[in-house]
This record gives structure tokens, sequence and C-alpha cells, in this order.
């Protein structure tokens, strides 16, 4: 239900999320992933439509219902979410990557199941690429923001990535923290710009945290 005090500030704009883990198979029936639930990209995309953008969101596995009003591309690897992403973000104003991207992909995926063998099995693992620095890499006029997550030294490497991938802003957040992150329905983040100036938001609900980014990208759009 759209709040009457949620102002239509996004009308015609077209808004990319990304959202959720993606899946590296090393055969038809393992993969390596992680515990992204989605719940923070899905937000994004929520409050961005109630506020009147035209939202697509490219989602890796998760358990959430496509919401409605979204157009909602489902996808399971990395190399699936760049391409989805991409094609989507060619005629978008403002693309959001909360998506918890795997780095490495298997270098060979068997299309057989593997058996298992005695003692240690070693993997070779190739890198993904990268896909917020792609778009930083030919960003024209759009606004990008990133999602880091860091154990450490957060806002020193937020600052680095948002610069290394030309973002306009990245949103820090913490995995040790209760309720937050992973999983949970509030986050706590600190908006980390590529100047390395930041920004400590309270703890809040992901809805709240997603009015917020959208606020400070419509602020950074109109500096352009
Ligand atoms: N990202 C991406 N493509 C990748 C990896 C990350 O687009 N292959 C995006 C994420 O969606 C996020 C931002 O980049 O918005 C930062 O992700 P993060 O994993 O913190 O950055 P990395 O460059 O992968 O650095 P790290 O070595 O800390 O994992
Ligand atoms: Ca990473």
């Amino acid at each position: 239900p759209l709040d009457p005090s949620t102002p239509p500030d996004l009308r015609g704009l077209r808004v990319v999320v990304s959202a959720g883990p993606t899946r590296e198979y090393l055969d038809p029936v393992r993969f390596i992933s992680n515990p992204s639930s989605g719940k923070m990209g899905f937000a994004v995309a929520e409050e961005a439509r109630d506020r009147g953008a035209e939202v697509v969101l490219v989602t890796g596995p998760v358990s959430l219902p496509n919401p409605p009003g979204v157009q909602v591309v489902r996808i399971e690897t990395a190399l699936e979410l760049r391409d989805a992403v991409v094609e989507a973000a060619r005629d978008a104003e403002l693309v959001v990557m909360t998506a918890a991207v795997a780095d490495y992909r298997a270098a060979e995926r068997s299309e057989e199941k593997q058996a298992k063998v005695a003692g240690d099995v070693t993997i070779h693992l190739t890198p993904n690429p990268d896909i917020l620095a792609e778009l930083g890499g030919q960003k024209g006029n759009r606004v990008l923001v990133g999602f880091a997550m860091e154990t450490h030294a957060g806002v020193e490497r937020a600052a680095l990535k948002a610069q290394r991938k030309n973002a306009d802003f990245i949103l820090l957040n913490y995995p040790t923290r209760e309720g937050t992150a992973f999983g949970g329905d509030d986050n706590e983040v600190t908006l980390v710009r590529p100047d390395g100036t930041s920004e400590e938001w309270p703890r809040l609900s992901k809805r709240e945290v997603a009015r917020r980014l959208l606020d400070e990208a419509v602020r950074v759009r109109g500096t352009r």
C-alpha cells in the first residue's frame, strides 16, 4: 500500500536493482554461494516502485515472492547476473547493486555429478566479472550505488571500492551485527563516498535504509 506521504520523486526514472546471492555450480547438484536473503534489494525495489520509478529487479535465488509492479528477472550465476544487469542498465538512470556476487566460479563446471573420491579434493576457481566496476567504466549520467560487507577497516576499504568501481556511494554493512545484514529485517549501514567522507546511519529497517539510499541517489543526480 502506497503511503500517502511517499513523494513520487522517482516518476519516470528507470531503476535497476540487483539482489540476493549467486550460485556457482561445481556440477549439477553442488554450488558455492552465500547467505544473502535478498531482503535489502527487494526493499530498494519496492521503495523505488512506490516513488514512481520503473523498476527492474535482477535477483539470485531467494525465498521472497515477486513484488507486484516490478519487473523481476531471476538468475542463478554471476555470469547470468552480469548479462541481465548490463542489459537492463542500458537505459536506466540508477543502478543499485545489493547482490552478493560470488567472486569466483568453478573454472570447469562438470555436466555430470562428480562422485566422491577418497581423500582431499582441490577445486580450481576463476574470478567472476565485477559488474559494478564494468558499469562504472561506462557510466554516462547514471547514478551507481554499491554495497559492501567488511569485517575491518570498513570505511577505508569501502571508499577505495567506490573509487575503483566509479560508484557514487557505497553502503557499508557489517556481517557480525545481530539482526542486520545477512537475513535480518534491519540494517546498520555507513554511507561511504569515494572521497572518503562517510555518514553513520542508526539501526533502521531495510525499507528505511532503502528510503535514505534513494534520497541520496536523488541528491547525487541533482548535482549532475
Ligand atoms: N560486485 C559486483 N560484481 C562482483 C563483485 C561485487 O558488482 N563480481 C558489487 C557488489 O554487488 C557490491 C560491490 O560490488 O555492490 C562491492 O562488493 P564487495 O564484495 O564488497 O567488493 P569486491 O570488489 O568483491 O571486494 P572483496 O575482495 O572485499 O570481496
Ligand atoms: Ca566480493
